[in-house]
């Protein structure tokens, strides 16, 4: 099973941690049977809104990941992420990851689950299709911070990778502090491409609050860049 380069980045980045990992906005379920192949301990749970494609990811995964002992490894669930049940799985250790989707659905779904969960263990892994800055803003409010982040690119589109929690000890940035590096062309064609979005756009005082950290954070890159 070959990933593609971001859902590989993802799975790079799950440690074998945890008790519970929930694989949210499955889709084809790909990430998840990855993590089943490289033997994991946790439970793998599969959650997506659309009942069609968890009936043919269910199929493949009783051929592929059969029970063992009367048990399998992994649970489907057709099931809105906003409403994981946690609770059944009390002083666990939980990774929710929500990759695919938009930033603001991103967002919405974190603020449901851990209002839903306030006393859970839970670690968010989260590659969103754009509007990263409203998630993070989100995120920032939650108390949500941070683990790692990285940019992803894949067919020359952009990703951030947000791995957060609320154990974590580093503050989260709303434009991403640890992930820019000034020497690599494609981080600044990511920056210079958000500045560009949030030009064409900018006509609230919000979208004009995101160019005007972009922008600083393009001059200091290109700052350091001149130092070094
Ligand atoms: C583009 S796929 C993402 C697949 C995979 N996570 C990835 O990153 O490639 C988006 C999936 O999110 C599911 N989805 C959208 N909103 C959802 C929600 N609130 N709860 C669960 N699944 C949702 C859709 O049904 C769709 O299968």
């Amino acid at each position: 099973m070959k990933l593609s380069k971001r859902l590989e980045l993802i799975n790079q980045n799950i440690s074998d941690n945890y008790d519970h990992i929930w694989d949210c906005c499955c889709d084809h379920g790909l990430l998840g049977a990855k993590l089943l192949t490289r033997n994991v301990s946790a439970h793998i749970h599969f959650v997506d809104l659309v009942p069609t494609i968890l009936d043919k990811l269910t199929q493949q995964l009783i051929q592929f990941f059969p029970p063992t002992d009367g048990k399998t490894q992994w649970s489907v669930h057709c099931l809105d992420a906003a409403l994981l049940p946690l609770s059944q799985f009390q002083a666990k250790k939980h990774l929710v990851i929500i990759a695919g989707v938009g930033g603001e659905l991103t967002a919405k779904l974190i603020q449901q689950i851990t209002t839903a969960n306030p006393t859970h263990d839970i670690e968010f892994l989260l590659c969103p299709v754009h509007h990263t800055y409203q998630l993070r803003t989100q995120l920032i409010k939650l108390g949500l911070n941070l683990i790692h982040e990285q940019i992803v690119t894949e067919n020359k589109r952009f990703y951030e990778l947000i791995h957060v929690s609320h154990r974590a000890l580093a503050p989260l940035s709303h434009t991403g502090a640890s992930m820019w590096h000034a020497t690599k062309n494609e981080h600044l064609s990511y920056l210079k491409k958000l500045i560009l979005h949030y030009q064409k756009t900018a006509s609230t005082h919000s979208q004009n609050t995101e160019l005007l950290a972009y922008r600083a954070l393009l001059s200091s890159l290109l700052e350091y860049e001149n130092k070094n």
